[in-house]
């Protein structure tokens, strides 16, 4: 079976430093992968390179067996990478409604396939449907991670990047998100990289495991491997 997502060798520069250091990562087709590390290591960094917000250095981006580095984060987004930057990034003055409709336009979806695409995303977060016409600003954190993950579904992703769901987010809404991974893996229609300090929402959700300390992969392998010797000397801040 070969790779949905696969990054060879990343480097990419910030400001003339030197963030990632060479970036070795594979995301298969159905997988729920986690890039995990400290504060400050190049996790959103690596993201930014996927998606195209961030151009690479050196080494190869692939995406369902083309090499997409070179694209706009437009023309990424259309072959199928639905992105769930860190904090979120809803529209705040926006209702929950129109917030969801930016995720359907995205896709150029309409009628009874964008009617289809919204039921499943409020089958997945009944609070969002329950909240149409709030503004997107007053809901709890947790619910705009909600409304942001929706959204980005909307727009049919192959591939689905989450940059710390779980920060700042209570107790209850973090089982939630949790669950609704567990549901989309079982769909089976979509691969999920998810970025994540959180080492028992990874073990949790997660299939495989890529550590980074700065700028580069020093652990990987089956959730089930992550030792705690890994998570001391890299991951426990
Ligand atoms: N816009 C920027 N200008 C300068 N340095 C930056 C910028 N963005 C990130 N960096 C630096 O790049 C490094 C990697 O940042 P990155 O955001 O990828 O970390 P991270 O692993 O996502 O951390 P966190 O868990 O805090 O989100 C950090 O040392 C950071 O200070
Ligand atoms: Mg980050």
């Amino acid at each position: 079976m070969s790779n949905l997502l696969e990054l060879r060798g990343l480097e990419a520069d910030i400001s003339g430093s030197r963030i990632l250091r060479g970036v070795t990562l594979d995301v298969g087709p159905s997988e729920v992968v986690a890039l995990m590390g400290r504060n400050g290591v190049g996790k959103t960094t690596t993201l930014k390179t996927i998606t195209g917000l961030l151009e690479v250095r050196a080494g190869s981006i692939a995406f369902a067996g083309r090499r997409i580095d070179q694209l706009s984060t437009d023309a990424r987004a259309r072959l199928g990478i639905g992105y769930v930057p860190q904090g979120r990034d809803i529209f705040p003055h926006l209702t929950v409604e129109e917030n969801l409709h930016v995720g359907l336009v995205v896709r150029g979806c309409r009628g009874s396939a964008a009617t289809a695409a919204l039921e499943r995303v409020y089958a997945l977060f009944p609070v969002l449907k329950e909240m149409l016409g709030r503004k997107g600003g007053v809901l709890s954190g947790g619910q705009q991670q909600q409304l942001a993950i929706g959204r980005a579904l909307l727009g049919d992703p192959q591939l689905l990047i989450l940059d710390e769901p779980t920060e700042g987010i209570q107790p209850s809404i973090i089982e939630q998100i949790g669950d609704t991974l567990r549901v989309l893996k079982g769909e089976g229609r979509l691969s999920i990289l998810l970025v994540e300090q959180y080492v028992d929402f990874c073990r949790a959700v997660a299939d495989r495991y890529y550590a980074l300390d700065r700028g580069a992969v020093v652990s990987s392998g089956p959730i089930a491997d992550l030792t705690d010797e890994v998570v001391r000397t890299h991951l426990q801040v």
